[in-house]
């Protein structure tokens, strides 16, 4: 390809672009036969006048199928009937069985549409509202573009189409989001990022419900408002078929479309206990002495730490699979992971795809993998060249047959429990996939020289004996060149429709969209998966290091569905108030719209240098994530949290809180795996009659029900947050805070305090207090907090089992009720904790009691009464083992 071809093509799109709307001249469709079998309705599309050819030819004939999947699901899709067009492999994500009792009679959404010109409508079915309409936008469908555009409300309240870092409630004005994998540096907002998740939920007070539109290709979503069409939605694709899953969500509940959507993609993986304990990385360790030293660091300043890690430092040569024996040698780091597994602690180890081209050196994963010739291709059929690293490098073919095993086998061989690095989860990162080799990636072993890749150490090796821790089947190409031929009538590297793809061409610093898998697929339609096939991947290799046991595998690059198998980091963040605010949006998206609720962004910042109020600040903020790690770039100052005094004390303050409510939050994942409820919740999804609530994403529940303001300004110590009108309950001293509607100013936030609320209604099981390590905290006796709503009542759930095992022999179930002054805790008791309900605390008592009772029994001398915060606070300790009732009258 050369790249004054390239350039003309670009600017050719870019002009036809600029008359984009000229799809709405287009002449659309007309809808002809049109047959019914059970819940299935088939239409027959035809072309309704002078093809407008706006990027291609118009297809003349389509077929429209529409199937009442569920009574909340109705699954339309778009297709050529007379070509094959590429659709998401069903092996990366299954599509879901339909309800065969399901009638378009009893479905809470309903399809409509008119025969000419053709469009379509979902509504509600009890109150007939319109939820998607296509009415005078005609349908475009071209090999390499196709649109469709619905109306909205005039500023319509939209969720999701990430990943992105917009605001959490989309700007409904001019908004393009851009779906196309890229390794996106600095996560800047208005751009395309890491990973895809086409789905959106739209909330009215009216109710909620979702559009999923199951589609990999690069594609622009258009929001915009306009005087002449008020609030649209276009979706703007080159590839694949219109794929749509309508959800009906529900007239009252928010989180009901949530568990719908997971009917769909699959509900999140349960992770292990220890994951929700402090990880701490930077790249940047020189060495096996410093990776040891931090650790020490952590002890000695008493901040429990659960989960070390290493960046690409210990690779030789920054080569996935290695280990440099001079700056991480074996053995010293064999001695860092048995110290580290002997305190309970643990140890995460990354490893990118890209693996280093090199013929003829000996590199075993290189030489492994091209003797079962598991490398993508270029389109000529030799192995697919970027940039990365280590310098030149191959990828594997994740839809390669022999993929799996090869993995599999090298983190047998690598991760070895006996031999090799027994790490306990894994980090894969680099997975858009990125490339550092520009378009036109010609001579990649040139651009590898002229960034210096990989590049030499800096620093002196330590001595090797340094004491630590003294403080304490093949392919057949010619077969995938011929199922590529599908493709060559098409323009894979620059299509007529130029997506607003942040890195410019689309295989800019990427793969190149006309490399072959091995079946055959290109990466032109498949470049969205590739993060989440290198997660099964991973997930299936980490299972076999340990089978029975759930893996902790966090990724950089998702697509819909990815939750089932992997966990997420959001990237490259800087260490600044703009990403520490919308970090909190990004968690947002991923828990409680993507279903890939184990997230957090780098805590105190990834890229350039933060400062001490700011990882004070974050260090606490990041406690309420739900996967916290402390991350930062190899130019950047140390961020350790023992690195200032304050930031070390705000982090032992907010972690003692964390893992107090760590058995809290374990439940809420757990639910969320049982059935698709989202573990964050914006406030909106428990306020949904508030407007106000609908754009807050400064503010935001952990779990159902403690409600997390953070200080979000610079040298600020106070915070103007929101209270819906509800009761809430300050988590510090428990005293009851009628909210009004209205925005509060707190004051006095010192650097060492968030603000946290208990809201209404709930009960939560808490620890008595934190502990250095998950595995001690397990040990700590648990108490309740109640915290009446405005009827006196509240309710709650508590899960355990052994934390670690995918499918538990021995689970602890168990529900908590209060009502008419009666807390009843009832359920399952297999799993034993082996510890005791040492307390009970009643908020918002306005006298002391006269009789408490416990399981029918007078309790004497066993309660204290603080008037001044209204806390009743009754001895209990009794085991944990068995029912029981506490009457408090
Ligand atoms: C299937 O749909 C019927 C009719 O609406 C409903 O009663 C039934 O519970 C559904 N079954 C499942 C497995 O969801
Ligand atoms: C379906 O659409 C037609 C044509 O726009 C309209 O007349 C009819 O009322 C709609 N039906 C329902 C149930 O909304
Ligand atoms: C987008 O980023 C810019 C630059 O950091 C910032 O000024 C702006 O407020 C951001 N917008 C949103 C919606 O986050
Ligand atoms: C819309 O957004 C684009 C890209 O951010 C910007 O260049 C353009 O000026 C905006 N147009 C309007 C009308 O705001
Ligand atoms: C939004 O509409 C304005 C006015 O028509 C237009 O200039 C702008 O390009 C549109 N933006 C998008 C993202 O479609
Ligand atoms: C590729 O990305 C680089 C930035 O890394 C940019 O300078 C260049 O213009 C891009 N090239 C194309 C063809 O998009
Ligand atoms: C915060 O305080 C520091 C030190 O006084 C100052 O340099 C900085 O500009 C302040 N930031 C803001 C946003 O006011
Ligand atoms: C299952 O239960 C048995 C008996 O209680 C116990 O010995 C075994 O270790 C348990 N297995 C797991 C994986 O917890
Ligand atoms: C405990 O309560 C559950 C109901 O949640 C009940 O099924 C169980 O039988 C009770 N256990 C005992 C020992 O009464």
């Amino acid at each position: 390809m050369r790249p004054s071809y390239g350039l003309y093509t670009l600017s050719l799109a870019a002009a036809i672009r600029s008359a984009a709307s000229g799809a709405d001249a287009c002449p659309g469709y007309t809808a002809t036969q049109v047959t019914t079998n059970g819940n299935t309705l088939t239409v027959a599309l035809t072309l309704a006048g002078v093809p407008c050819n706006i990027y291609g030819s118009d297809i003349e004939n389509l077929l429209l199928e529409v199937t009442y999947e569920t009574d909340t699901r109705i699954h339309l899709k778009i297709t050529d009937p007379t070509t094959a067009r590429y659709e998401v492999p069903e092996s990366v994500l299954p599509r879901p069985a339909a309800n065969a009792s399901t009638t378009p009679e009893t479905a809470a959404i309903q399809f409509n549409y008119t025969a000419s010109p053709f469009a379509f409508s979902i509504f509600r079915a009890s109150t007939s509202e319109i939820l998607f309409s296509t009415a005078s936008y005609p349908l475009v469908f071209e090999p390499q573009y196709l649109r469709l555009k619905t109306s909205l409300p005039l500023d319509a309240n939209i969720y999701g189409l990430g990943e992105h870092s917009e605001n959490f409630r989309l700007p409904t004005v001019n908004l393009t989001r851009t779906l196309w994998s890229r390794d996106a540096y600095g996560v800047p907002n208005g751009t395309n990022l890491y990973g895809n998740h086409p789905i959106y939920y739209e909330h009215r007070v009216t109710g909620t419900h979702g559009v999923f539109f199951l589609n990999s290709n690069g594609m622009d979503i258009k929001i915009n408002t306009t005087a002449e069409e008020g609030t649209t939605l276009e979706y703007n694709v080159i590839g694949g078929i219109l794929d749509l899953y309508f959800l009906a969500g529900s007239e009252t509940d928010p989180t009901e479309v949530a568990r719908q959507y997971a009917e769909v993609v699959g509900t999140p993986a349960e992770v292990p206990y220890w994951s929700f304990g402090l990880h701490q990385c930077r790249f940047g360790y020189t060495d096996f002495v410093e990776v040891a030293d931090v650790i020490t660091n952590y002890s000695l300043a008493n901040i429990p730490l659960e989960t070390m890690w290493t960046d690409i430092d210990y690779m030789y040569n920054r080569r996935i699979f290695t280990i440099d024996p001079d700056y991480f040698p074996l053995t010293r780091m064999r001695q860092i992971i048995d110290y580290l597994h002997a305190h309970d602690q643990h140890y995460i180890l990354m490893t990118d795809p890209a693996v280093a081209y090199a013929p003829g050196e000996g590199y075993g994963t290189y030489d492994r993998g091209s003797a079962a010739d598991v490398w993508l291709k270029a389109a000529n059929g030799s192995y697919f060249l970027g940039v990365v690293w280590p310098g030149v490098t191959v990828f594997p073919d994740w839809f390669n047959p022999s993929i799996q095993s090869f993995w599999t086998n090298e983190f047998q061989m690598f991760y070895n429990q006996e031999t090799g690095l027994d790490i306990d989860g894994a980090w894969i990162d680099m997975n858009e996939p990125s490339s550092f080799c520009v378009v036109p990636c010609t001579d990649p072993f040139e651009q590898a020289r002229e960034q210096d890749l990989p590049p030499p150490r800096t620093t002196v090796p330590p001595d090797p004996n340094a004491p630590i821790f003294v403080n304490s089947s093949k392919t057949d190409v010619a077969s995938a060149l011929q199922k590529r031929q599908n493709y060559s009538g098409e323009n894979v590297l620059y299509p007529p429709y130029a997506i607003d793809n942040a890195a410019g061409a689309l295989s800019n610093r990427t793969s190149y969209t006309n490399a072959v898998h091995a079946n055959g697929l290109i990466e032109y339609n498949t470049h969205n998966l590739f993060g989440t096939m290198m997660s099964t991947a991973t997930h299936n290799a980490m299972l076999s290091r340990r089978p029975g046991l759930r893996t902790l595998v966090v990724t950089r690059s998702t697509f819909s569905g990815a939750g089932k198998r992997v966990q997420k980091w959001l990237g490259d963040n800087f260490s600044d108030w703009e990403h520490y605010r919308n970090s909190i949006a990004g968690i947002l998206n991923m828990a409680s719209v993507f279903h890939v609720p184990m997230v957090g962004a780098d805590v105190c910042g990834y890229a350039e240098d933060t400062t001490e109020t700011l990882c004070a600040r974050w260090a606490m903020l990041g406690a309420f994530y739900p996967f916290m790690r402390n991350h930062n770039d190899d130019t950047s100052i140390s961020q350790e949290f023992y690195r200032w005094p304050t930031v070390a004390q705000a982090a032992r303050n907010a972690l003692s809180m964390r893992y107090r409510l760590l058995d809290y939050i374990y439940t809420a994942f757990h639910q969320d795996y049982l059935d698709g409820t989202p573990v964050l919740n914006p406030l909106w999804y428990k306020y949904p009659q508030d407007p106000s609530t609908f754009s807050i994403d400064l503010q935001f529940l952990y779990g159902p029900s403690i409600l997390v303001s953070p200080v979000t300004d610079e040298n600020a110590t106070s915070v103007s947050i929101y209270f819906p009108h509800d009761t809430f309950y300050d988590f510090a001293t428990l005293a009851p805070i009628q909210g009004n509607a209205s925005y509060v100013e707190i004051e006095n936030v010192d650097l060492t305090s968030i603000p946290v609320y208990i809201r209404s209604g709930a009960v939560l099981p808490l620890r008595v207090q934190g502990a250095m390590t998950t595995t001690a905290l397990r040990e700590q006796n648990f108490e309740f907090i109640i915290a009446p709503n405005s009827s006196g009542e509240a309710f709650g759930s508590l899960y355990v089992d052994d934390g670690v095992s995918i499918t538990p022999n021995a689970t602890t179930d168990v529900n908590m009720a209060y009502k008419n002054g009666i807390l009843a805790v009832s359920g399952t008791f297999g799993h034993a904790t082996g510890v005791n309900v040492s307390r009970v605390l009643l908020l918002d008592v306005y006298d002391a009691p006269q009789s408490v009772k416990l399981n029918g029994h007078g309790l004497s001398d066993a309660t204290l009464y603080d008037a001044t915060n209204k806390v009743l606070d009754v001895t209990v300790d009794l085991p944990f083992d068995d029912n029981f009732t506490l009457q408090i009258l």
